[in-house]
C-alpha cells in the first residue's frame, strides 16, 4: 500500500535526535521502495527546513508545506526553491496583509514576530507578554470572525498567533497538493503536537498525537468526530514511529533497527 505521511517538524519530529535518526532511516527505506510520500508540514521557513535536513537529521521529504501551510514546495529542495504559484495566487486573492494587521491593533502586550515570519500571506505575533494571552487570542478571534470567508486565526502553544488566509493552513495545503498531484487514492496519516497542527487532523481521518503534545491539540483532537486519532505513549519522533506502526504504515519493529 502507498501511504502519504504528513508530519509537523518542531516538537513532533525534533526533540529526541536518536529517535529521529531511527524514524528517518525507516522513512527513507519506505520512500526508496516507493511505498511512501512524505510531506513535512511546518511553521518554519523553507531555509530552516533545508538547514534542518543538513543539521538536525530531518528526513528528506517529497513536499514541504512552510509558514503554516501558506507556501508549498516540491523536492528537491533548495533555499531558493519557488513556492507553488497556483497555491500562492489562490491565497493572495483573498488576503490583504494590511487588513490582517488591523485585527491586531491595540492589543496590550502583543509583540509582532520577526519580519521573516511575517509574509504576504501570514501575519504572526506573540501573545505571551499579554496580561492574559488566552483572552487576547479570543478577542482577536472575535474581530476576525465576521471576515471568516477570507481570514482565519491559528493559536498555538499559548504564545503564537497567526492570521492566515481562510483557505490556507496545514490541512488545506496538503489537500490542495494531493488533488493537484492526483494522490487522492492514497491513505493519509498526519502527525503533530500543537495548535497549528489541528487543521491537519480536521482535514484527514488518521492522525498521530505525540505524547508531548500541547493540551490545545489533545483537546481539539478528542473533540473531532469521525476521526481515528492515535495518542502515542512516546514523545517526539518515537511517538510518530509508534503511530505509523499502529496504522500499518511501518511494520511493527521487533527490536532496534
Ligand atoms: C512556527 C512559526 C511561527 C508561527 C508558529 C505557530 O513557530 O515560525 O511564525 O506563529 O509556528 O503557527
Amino acid at each position: 500500500m502507498n501511504w502519504t505521511v504528513a508530519s509537523d517538524i518542531d516538537g513532533t519530529l525534533t526533540g529526541d535526535r536518536g529517535a529521529l535518526d531511527r524514524l528517518a532511516l525507516r522513512l527513507r527505506q519506505s520512500r526508496a521502495l516507493g511505498d511512501l510520500c512524505l510531506i513535512l508540514s511546518t511553521g518554519r521557513r523553507l531555509e530552516q527546513v533545508v538547514q534542518g535536513m543538513a543539521d538536525e537529521g530531518l528526513p528528506e521529504p517529497d513536499y514541504v508545506m512552510c509558514q503554516v501551510g501558506t507556501e508549498i514546495y516540491q523536492s528537491p529542495l533548495h533555499e531558493a526553491s519557488e513556492a507553488l504559484p497556483a497555491w500562492r495566487e489562490k491565497l493572495l486573492a483573498q488576503y490583504s496583509r494590511q487588513e490582517a494587521r488591523r485585527f491586531l491593533t491595540g492589543i496590550e502586550g502583543l509583540v509582532m514576530q520577526p519580519d521573516i515570519f511575517n509574509t504576504e500571506l501570514k501575519t504572526s505575533c506573540f501573545l505571551d507578554q499579554c496580561p492574559e494571552p488566552e483572552t487576547a487570542a479570543a478577542e482577536i478571534g472575535r474581530r476576525v470572525a465576521p471576515y471568516s470567508d477570507r481570514y482565519q486565526v491559528i493559536w498555538s502553544s499559548g504564545r503564537d498567533l497567526d492570521i492566515l488566509p481562510a483557505d490556507s493552513g496545514k490541512g488545506k495545503a496538503i489537500r490542495f497538493l494531493i488533488e493537484q498531484e492526483g494522490l487522492e487514492d492514497e491513505p493519509v496519516v498526519v502527525a503533530g503536537d500543537t495548535g497549528n497542527d489541528i487543521a491537519m487532523f480536521e482535514e484527514f481521518e488518521r492522525g498521530v498525537v505525540v505524547a508531548n503534545a500541547k493540551p490545545e491539540l489533545v483537546e481539539q483532537a478528542r473533540a473531532l468526530k469521525d476521526s481515528d486519532v492515535y495518542y502515542a505513549q512516546q514523545p517526539f519522533a518515537g511517538g510518530v514511529e509508534e503511530g505509523l506502526e499502529h496504522f500499518g504504515v511501518l511494520r511493527q519493529s521487533t527490536g532496534p533497527v
